[in-house]
């Protein structure tokens, strides 16, 4: 079974590519290197000792996507490619649109073309906006989002939705994904932001290494447990393996399926740094900042239904997560640049 991989070289793709790999599935990816190297994939082929084929560019491109369906027989879509630094996207509202609405637009039309119609597509937790219940289930409505980043998955999942009701011959299955964090064990691959990270996880490991002095955290005067915000940190293999599993469902004929997935436990801000602390034996110093725009003081999910009808369970614990992002970290210190 061949796989098109759209931002196969980015983090979760290019993890997603390694579990693809060993599972045997034939993998193409897709991808503009506009935030990933190429150096992933080859540390992908290294890691399962195993080749993928890779095309350089442009999801926006028709007639590359064209190409690629006319040299590949595509039995399915990983649709990874899209831009997502939340705060980015308020201020670059017509690029987000365009790339992530614009590029979904025509890969829809290349795998109408093609014949090929089953496609797995990666949503965000960011759908619920704030969510209505907690833990979050599938059925929690769609909520209001706070940025343009947010409304592009919120309406893809909307169009992806009413290509499968026009023609039910189309499966889609739409994963909704907390918060990936972590790194392959080899630490080969991993998370490479540009510039100062906005994420948790990649400000705390650069604290670690001493490029940035100490973490601010955002609001210690929430409605929860210690006063920082509660998240569902997923290490991003169990993640990929949860594509896996998606891709197995999808041979079923699976319709329209939605997913959450992360594993149903909440951490607070503090709980990371704690556990980053054990797991690791580095120190992270940290004082309290004001809250940050646009946070929700929870948001955790209910794992059950990917593992009833999915078969699938996050394995790692917190710990796990800390040491493979340090790992990553210390290895790469400046990610895949040199
Ligand atoms: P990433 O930036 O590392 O990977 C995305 C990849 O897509 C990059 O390699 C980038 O170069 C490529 N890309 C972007 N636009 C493209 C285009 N027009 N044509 C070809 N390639 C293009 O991000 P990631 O963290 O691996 O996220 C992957 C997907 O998962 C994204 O759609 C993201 O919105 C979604 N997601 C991520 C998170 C998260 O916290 N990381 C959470 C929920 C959902
Ligand atoms: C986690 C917690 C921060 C940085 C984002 C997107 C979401 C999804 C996943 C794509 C929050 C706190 C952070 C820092 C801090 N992505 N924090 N100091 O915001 O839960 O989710 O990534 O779909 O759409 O919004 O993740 O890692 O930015 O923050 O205190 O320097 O850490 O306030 O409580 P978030 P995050």
């Amino acid at each position: 079974m061949t796989i098109l991989v759209t931002g196969g070289a980015g983090f979760i793709g290019s993890h997603t590519c390694v579990e693809l790999l060993n599972n045997d599935y034939q993998v193409v990816v897709i991808d503009n290197l506009y935030n990933s190297s190429e150096k992933s994939l080859d540390r992908v082929r290294e890691i399962t000792g195993k080749d993928l084929k890779f095309y350089k560019g442009d999801i926006l491109d028709h007639d590359l996507l064209d190409r690629i369906f006319k040299e590949n027989d595509i039995d399915c879509v990983i649709h990874f490619a899209g831009l997502k630094a939340v705060g980015e996207s308020i201020h670059k509202p017509w690029e987000y649109y365009n790339n992530n609405i614009g590029g979904s637009l025509t890969l829809l039309d290349a795998m109408k073309k093609a014949g090929c119609k089953n496609l797995i597509f990666s949503s965000s937790a960011t759908v619920y906006g704030n969510p209505a219940e907690i833990p979050i289930t599938e059925n929690c409505p769609k909520g209001t989002c706070t940025n343009p980043y947010g409304w592009t998955k919120w309406m893809l999942e909307q169009i992806f939705t009413d290509m499968h009701t026009a023609d039910p011959e189309w499966n889609v299955i739409l994963l909704r994904y907390f918060n990936p964090i972590g790194a392959h064990p080899s630490g080969l691959i991993g998370e490479d932001p540009n510039g100062i990270p906005n994420n948790l996880m990649p400000y705390i490991t650069q604290v670690a290494i001493g490029k940035l002095p100490e973490l601010g955290i955002f609001g210690n005067d929430y409605d929860t447990p210690d006063g920082t915000c509660v998240r569902d940190y997923i290490h991003v293999v169990d993640l990929a393996t949860g594509h896996v599993a998606a891709l197995k469902k999808i041979k079923e004929n699976v319709g329209l399926g939605i997913y959450n997935l992360g594993t149903g436990i909440g951490y607070s801000v503090l709980d990371v740094v704690n556990n980053f602390m054990e797991a690791t034996g580095v120190k992270i110093p940290y004082s309290f900042k004001p809250r940050r725009e646009g946070d929700v003081p929870q948001c955790y999910s209910s794992a059950e239904k990917a593992k009833k009808e999915l078969g699938w369970e996050a394995k790692h614990s917190l710990k796990d997560m800390c040491r493979d992002s340090w790992n990553w970290q210390q290895k790469n210190p400046n990610g895949f640049k040199d």
